[in-house]
């Protein structure tokens, strides 16, 4: 039986977002620049959207550039951007194929005109498609956008047009980028690594993290497949005991 016949579709996670790891490193055992590791990542990419839309996933988050990463040398920013135009620009009819909308999340007014314009037509260009919702994270933070959460709503208790009593979980949510997404089931973060890195710190607060030793651009469907069948062997119980979920 394959991993993928393994998996139980009707215990599959709605949304699962990764953050993809390791790209310089893997460039550098090849004895490479580092944006060959981006390069190559772009593979694992295009692989993984295809196996999640394939299972029937409704949503995929990919950490694609941080607000942090702006610090990097400017040779690798400005690489990286350009892959990123590159890449959207070459993938949206595949994109439109397999039915797949594109989104993103993040401070995308900081991104170049030309990566920004080229996001904003190809978010355009597949925003009928139901398949599955692919959200890139580009120039994004969480307390970045935790702070402009908090902002808005700020604002709207000095308009008094919401009292400071009223504001729950659901104002939070409405105001992150992430608002009208589901939260994600289950993380997934490449190359050893065991930290979150100021990613999505609002929506996993009860996601299953899923942490494997492979690099980014080794990361294949069948890393996916293992990853959701580690998940769907989990026990999920939101503060509760294992009993009170019979
Ligand atoms: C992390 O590896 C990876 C990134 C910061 C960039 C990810 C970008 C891509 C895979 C390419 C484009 C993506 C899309 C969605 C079109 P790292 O550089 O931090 O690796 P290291 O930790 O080994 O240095």
């Amino acid at each position: 039986m394959s991993l993928k016949e393994k998996i139980n579709p009707a215990k599959l996670p709605e949304h699962i977002a990764i953050i993809m790891d390791g790209n310089g490193r893997w460039a550098k055992q090849q004895g490479e620049q580092r944006i060959f590791g981006h390069e190559n990542g772009v593979k694992s990419v295009r692989d993984t959207v295809e196996a999640a839309a394939e299972i029937g996933i409704k949503y995929l988050t990919m950490y694609a550039f941080s607000t942090e990463n702006w610090n990097r040398p400017k040779e690798e920013v400005i690489a990286l951007m350009q892959l990123l135009v590159y890449t959207i620009n070459a993938e949206t009819a595949t994109l439109n194929k397999n039915s797949i909308r594109l989104q993103a999340i993040g401070d995308l007014k900081s991104l170049p005109p030309d990566c920004y314009n080229e996001l904003q037509e190809a978010i355009e260009n597949t925003k009928n498609n139901s398949r599955m919702t692919l959200v890139l994270a580009l120039s994004y933070s969480s307390r970045w956008e935790i702070i402009n959460a908090v902002k808005e709503i700020a604002q709207k208790v000095e308009d008094k047009t919401l009292s400071a009593s009223e504001i729950n979980e659901d104002t939070i949510a409405q105001h992150l980028c992430t608002a009208n997404i589901p939260d994600p089931e289950l993380m997934i973060r490449t190359s050893g690594e065991h930290r979150i890195s100021n990613f999505l710190l609002w929506q996993l607060a009860y996601s299953e993290l899923y942490f494997t030793d492979k690099l980014w651009p080794d990361f294949r469907k069948e890393d996916l497949f293992e990853a959701i069948l580690d998940y769907q062997n989990r026990e999920r119980r939101f503060g509760k005991t294992s009993e009170q979920l019979v």
